[in-house]
Parts: C-alpha cells; sequence; structure tokens
C-alpha cells in the first residue's frame, strides 16, 4: 500500500489548472491503487503561518528541554513533518507566482526543514553540514505558469526560480533530484492554441507518470502483481 500526500499551492481554486493537475493525477492514482491512503494538504485555502522568533527558539531547543509554549509553537510543524514523514509519493499542485513558489508553500517548506527532524547539522562534516534525515521518497511537482520557456535551455530559464528552489529543498522531504518529476502547463497568460497544447501534453503526461511510478515504488509494486507483470525491463532498474 503506498501513502500519497496530496499538497495543493494555488490560491485560486475552481479556476487552477495546478489543481486540476494533482486532482487528475490522485483520481487516476486511487482508480490504481484502491487501498491507496490519500493525506489531503490545501496550502491555498490554508496557509501556514510565517516563522516567527519564538518558532525559531523552540526548534533550536533540544526537544527535552522545551517549554509547554514551546512545543505548542511546533505542533503544526510537527504535524507537517508527520504527514511528509508517512509519504511514499507526495503530489505537489503548485503555481509559479512571481517567478518563484507561492510564499504558502515556502511557509509550508519553513515548517518542514526542522533540524533532528528532517536534516542533521554537524561540523564535523566540513564544508557540508548538512544531511537529510528522510530518504526514498517520490515527488511529483505539478505546475502551471502564464509565461512559457522556463525548462532548461528555454527563454526564461533564467527567470525560473520556481523549480531549482523546490529541487534544492527536496533533502528536507526526503526527494533526491532523480524522483522529482515535474510537469507544467505554460502559456496561460496567452490563452491560445498552445496553451490548449500545453493542457493536453500536460494531462497526457500525468497519466503515463501514474503507470511509471505505479512501476517504481516498491510499495505499490507489491500492491498491484498485475502491474508488475507488464513492466518492462527499462522502468525494472529505476
Ligand atoms: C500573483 C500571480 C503571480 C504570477 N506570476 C507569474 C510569473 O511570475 N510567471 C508566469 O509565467 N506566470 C505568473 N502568473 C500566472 C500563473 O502562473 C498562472 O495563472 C497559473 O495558471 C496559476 O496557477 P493556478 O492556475 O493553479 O492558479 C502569476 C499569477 C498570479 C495570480
Amino acid at each position: 500500500m503506498t501513502t500519497l500526500l496530496h499538497i495543493d499551492a494555488s490560491a485560486r481554486t475552481k479556476r487552477s489548472l495546478s489543481r486540476r493537475l494533482s486532482s487528475l493525477f490522485v483520481e487516476q492514482w486511487r482508480q490504481q491503487h484502491p487501498d491507496a491512503e490519500i493525506i489531503r494538504r490545501d496550502l491555498g485555502l490554508a496557509p501556514p503561518p510565517h516563522m516567527s522568533e519564538a518558532w525559531i527558539a523552540a526548534a533550536f531547543t533540544p526537544p527535552a528541554e522545551r517549554s509547554t509554549e514551546m512545543r505548542d509553537t511546533l505542533a503544526l510543524s510537527d504535524t507537517l513533518i508527520a504527514e511528509v514523514r508517512a509519504a511514499d509519493l507526495i503530489v505537489l499542485g503548485v503555481p509559479m507566482y512571481n517567478y518563484g513558489m507561492p510564499s504558502a508553500l515556502k511557509a509550508w517548506v519553513d515548517q518542514i526543514a526542522r533540524v533532528g527532524e528532517t536534516f542533521s547539522f554537524d561540523l564535523a562534516r566540513g564544508d557540508f553540514p548538512i544531511e537529510p534525515e528522510l530518504s526514498g521518497k517520490h515527488l511529483v511537482v505539478l505546475s502551471s505558469r502564464g509565461e512559457f520557456g522556463f525548462q532548461p535551455g528555454g527563454v526564461r530559464a533564467a527567470s525560473n526560480h520556481l523549480d531549482p528552489h523546490i529541487a534544492t529543498t527536496g533533502q528536507y522531504l526526503g526527494v533526491v533530484r532523480k524522483d522529482i518529476h515535474l510537469v507544467a502547463i505554460e502559456y496561460q497568460e496567452f490563452g491560445d492554441e498552445r496553451f490548449a497544447r500545453s493542457i493536453a501534453d500536460a494531462e497526457q503526461r500525468v497519466h503515463a507518470l501514474v503507470r511509471e511510478l505505479a512501476i517504481g515504488l516498491p510499495h505499490s509494486l507489491r500492491a498491484s502483481p498485475s502491474l508488475a507483470a507488464g513492466m518492462s525491463s527499462a522502468a525494472r532498474s529505476r
């Protein structure tokens, strides 16, 4: 059985394209894995609070020395980390806002990145003292952008502060770069045939990803022997 954490970060609801992609993914996943557990976190509708001085003080106080007030301050962070910890697969619907991530998503990352929980810090490791505590998860990033050309080599690649930021902070989620799967709708602000094609391509890619990940995740492999039997040798070695 897989556990999927479904996150949305768009402030829009019905008209949101990133929500449309993430809903499609989760719907398809549910169909193929009826026993999957789905954890829901809607950051667009309920953004976590920004960090505060009290939060930082609590997070950097050893657990045994925390006051009741400090424990209360970290309660939401504890819940959000537990959701990530439980997940095999994180599905993130995320718009590009001002060339980066929505502030609600950044606030969530700030709540998740916690010493002793999602990373350790040790100067004995020299110039790279941070090591992730979690591992082995896949992250599906389902995005939407008004403009276009944000892919590596694209005309706006240098303005893309969303995908690289997600990739770097993936270490706090237990995700390595090769296990981040990105699908993005572009051209939303142009509303032309390129936009229509981009939506169709993205939806097709979501369907394909559901199939590929069903093969690649060891838990779902056990849950779906018929899918496992049909998989290619290339997929087997992922
Ligand atoms: C506040 C805001 C900022 C945006 N900034 C950008 C941007 O920097 N680059 C871009 O290509 N599109 C930008 N857009 C367009 C959105 O990325 C696009 O509308 C996308 O579809 C939003 O995601 P959603 O449909 O899931 O809400 C912005 C939209 C909003 C509302």
